[in-house]
């Protein structure tokens, strides 16, 4: 399916396009809590700047030929991290893309040097009344099958979100429209690859006869 790119003003492109001409064949990768909106924000940021999107869990459950739900019970859960790992430095080779990550991925430290080789990490930051909110919508997750959503998601934040800091960029994943977070994330990005000092690509001109 082709979606439509999203209209924007003329600043906005020019913003855009000076992101993808400095991102090379880096990835944008999308990093943070189960509830963050790492794929919803992914998939439109990727529609912005015209990349590919890719959701890191859809490709485990690929290559698996198993849900996560399914992986996590038959194999448990360092069989899937190990799956993850692998899935995760593979995509990275497949740069600029989009990619959205699970929230367990960016622990893992090999996983984090490579997401700092190939990429640029983003760390989407929600508060807990957010996140749980978010996650109660559906209930494929099996970490938060374990016990009350909220302690489990309390004693994630505690262990992992001093890890996310690591992240090259933190953007807050408010209940904003997700537009209004892609925008916000595009200004991240492009104040980190110095894309507002850069002159715009330069546009065709058309001939005049
Ligand atoms: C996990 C998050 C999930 C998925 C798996 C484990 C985690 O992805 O990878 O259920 O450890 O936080 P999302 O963050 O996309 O829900």
């Amino acid at each position: 399916m082709t979606l439509r790119l999203a209209e924007h003003s003329k600043d906005r492109e020019q913003q855009l396009a000076q992101i993808r001409q400095s991102l090379g064949s880096r990835s944008i990768v999308l990093i943070g809590l189960m509830g963050a909106g790492k794929t919803a924000v992914g998939r439109r940021l990727a529609n912005w700047l015209d990349l590919s999107f890719t959701d890191a869990d859809t490709e485990i459950e690929a290559a698996a030929g198993q849900s996560i739900k399914e992986i996590f019970a038959e194999h448990g859960e360092a069989y899937f991290r190990d799956g993850e790992r692998k899935v995760i430095a593979r995509l990275l080779e497949g740069g600029p893309q989009v990619l959205a990550t699970g929230g367990g991925a960016y622990m893992n430290p090999e996983t984090r040097a490579a997401i700092k080789a190939h990429g640029i990490s983003i760390w989407l930051k929600a508060d807990l009344r957010v996140l749980l909110k978010r996650v109660s919508r559906r209930d494929h997750r099996p970490l938060l099958a374990v016990g009350d959503p909220e302690t489990v998601m309390k004693t994630l934040m505690a262990e992992r979100n001093p890890v996310y800091a690591e992240a090259d960029l933190i953007v807050e994943s408010h209940e904003v429209p997700h537009d209004v977070i892609v925008g916000a994330v595009a200004d991240a990005l492009a104040a980190k690859l110095g894309c507002d000092a850069m002159p715009a690509p330069k546009r065709r001109r058309k001939k005049v006869q």
